[in-house]
């Protein structure tokens, strides 16, 4: 069989009950919602094809994996190879970790939450040059509500003292996007973790394990980029205007997956 992969492989993350948009997530997954033109999932899968990666698993909740695999089918024709695995309780974002254990079989990682748009000149080449990471790496990136995220605090030397879940009294204003790069022990350090007040295996408690052992970078995103959340209300109506206004003023298009495809030469 084709070999998609050099050595890092791709986990979507679209699992959730997404009660934030309640009613409307009751009966359709947050990540199948509309951002003005496509489904929002389309944006975090083309964020990691523009990363070079090509044999991507996708995680959803039980009842959602049909609707994903009606608009994504097994990747063919993207150019890519789509698995699909389910995550039965909310259980937190490092399970994906643990989940994706057998589909990673020892590889690297990128891991990209499903209501996560990243949007930049350059992001793609940007990412293709980080996709390999001994130990992890993760973003930080400057934002108004840091108490909403995990919020990085740095010395004044530029290195990293804390990452924190959502604090109530954030020591900075940099938040962590949901884009994460792992080398192979990540499934590993994801099952030793303690699950949290909430009950739930934090990413951060995993962005931590790292980080204690000295193995963690973070990179700070530039402005340059734009990085949306897309869980509330107000943050997908916002996402839908920004991208319609990008789109028509610059005449390209945003989280294009079949496009992407043909400019790697995919398809
Ligand atoms: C999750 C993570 C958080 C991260 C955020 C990015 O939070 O727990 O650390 O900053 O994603 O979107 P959630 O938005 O799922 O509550």
């Amino acid at each position: 069989m084709r070999s998609y992969t050099n050595g890092v492989k791709g986990i979507i993350l679209a699992g959730g009950t997404g009660t934030r948009l309640h009613p409307i997530t009751r009966a359709v997954s947050k990540q199948l919602l509309p951002i003005y033109d496509k489904p929002m999932i389309h944006y975090p899968l083309s964020t990691l094809m523009l990363s070079g990666l090509r044999e991507i698993l996708l995680i959803t909740t039980p009842h959602d994996q049909d609707a994903f695999f009606r608009l994504l089918g097994d990747g063919a024709t993207l150019g890519i190879k789509l698995s699909y695995i389910v995550q039965d309780q909310p259980n937190g974002l490092a399970e994906a970790l643990i989940l994706g254990e057998k589909f990673l079989d020892g590889e690297k990682c990128a891991l990209i939450l499903g209501d996560n748009l990243f949007y930049g000149p350059g992001l793609g080449t940007h990412l293709q040059q980080n996709t390999s990471v001994q130990g992890a790496l993760i973003f930080a990136y400057q934002v108004s509500n840091p108490t909403a995220y995990g919020v990085v605090e740095f010395n004044d030397n530029g290195q990293v003292l804390s990452i924190e879940e959502k604090p109530a009294v954030p020591k900075s204003t940099f938040a962590v996007p949901g884009i994460y790069f792992y080398d192979e022990r990540a499934s590993d350090f994801a099952r030793n973790l303690t699950p949290s007040e909430r009950g739930e295996l934090e990413i951060t408690a995993l962005n931590n394990a790292y980080l204690e052992r000295g193995e963690l970078r973070v990179e700070i995103l530039s402005r340059a980029t734009t990085w949306l959340d897309t869980g509330t209300h107000e943050s997908l109506y916002e996402a839908g205007g920004l991208i319609r206004t990008l789109q028509h003023r610059t005449g390209m298009r945003i989280g294009d997956v079949d496009q992407i495809a043909r400019d790697h030469g995919w398809i």
